[in-house]
């Protein structure tokens, strides 16, 4: 190329000096987001307990319309304060470094599992664990969440007449030096065109009255599992169930 007069182009920037610049612009967003949630929280609870005082102290002067236009008032507060709730959690992910120690799946799948016997039951899905899984260097508290997340959309999303088989195994990949662990099941499926909006905040396929949620859950997964290093992706097709599969490649592999 000729050489023109002028600014000289800059220096090409190093990876690591665009690496630096995303966790900046990363740190950066992730205090907007915690304090936007955070700050809105109290106007908000200022909103509904305005409307309960409405409801309780007036509640009696006012028509039938009145009523029910409060009750929809008093819903939109309560489903913006989940949301809120929603998007703190997603940000608390970002937060500190992932605190890493050694991890048996096994004993966290099982937690995850108790505290997950409500939802179990109310959808009638029956969990089953093929072969041992693994031990690893992982945050305890976000890989059961990660697990919690996937094994409860593997057990909601079913078809009316019928509960879900929901599979959880893994396998190890040597070459990769990495986990695989899968998280199946034999549900409603997902249209291949949706495998990655799914991931993102607030994105749901199907609306709230046909299966409960906010879309939080699986943006949640993606972060934790980006955040150790690894991948989170769908296989899957309409009516035919769904396979999420996690990659985590080994601690010193990781930190590459
Ligand atoms: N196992 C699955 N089978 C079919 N669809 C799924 C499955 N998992 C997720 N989806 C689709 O992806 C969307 C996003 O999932 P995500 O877990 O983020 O949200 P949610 O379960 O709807 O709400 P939340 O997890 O916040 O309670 C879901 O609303 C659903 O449409
Ligand atoms: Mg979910």
């Amino acid at each position: 190329m000729p050489e023109s007069a002028g600014t000289p182009p800059p220096e090409p920037e190093s990876i690591e000096g665009l690496r630096d610049r995303i966790a900046v612009l990363e740190a950066d967003l992730q205090e907007l987001v915690y304090v936007a949630s955070h700050d809105l929280t109290e106007p908000l609870r200022m909103v509904t307990s305005y409307l309960g005082l409405l409801q309780r102290r007036y509640g009696d002067q006012l028509d039938e319309t009145a009523g029910e236009f409060i009750h929809y008032a008093v819903d939109g507060a309560d489903r913006m304060r989940a949301l809120l709730d929603d998007l703190l959690r997603y940000s608390r992910v970002g937060g500190d470094e992932p605190v890493r120690s050694p991890v048996d799946v096994d004993e966290v799948l099982g937690a995850v599992l108790r505290s997950l016997e409500p939802a179990l039951a109310d959808t009638g899905a029956s969990v089953e664990v093929i072969g041992p899984l693994p031990r690893l260097d992982a945050d305890e508290v976000q890989l059961g969440q990660l697990l919690q997340n996937l094994i409860a959309n593997a057990a909601k999303f079913r078809p009316p007449e019928r509960p879900n088989r929901v599979t959880v195994a893994s396998v190890r990949d040597q070459e990769a030096r990495a986990w695989r662990l899968t998280v199946a099941d034999d549900g409603i499926g997902i249209d291949p065109k949706h495998r990655e909006r799914i991931f993102q905040v607030f994105q749901r396929l199907h609306a709230r009255e046909e299966f409960p949620g906010t879309g939080i859950g699986l943006a949640v997964c993606r972060r934790i599992v980006e955040r150790m290093g690894g991948a989170i992706s769908v296989e899957s097709e309409l009516g035919r169930g769904s396979t999420f599969h996690i990659v985590l490649p080994d601690v010193e592999s990781a930190a590459v």
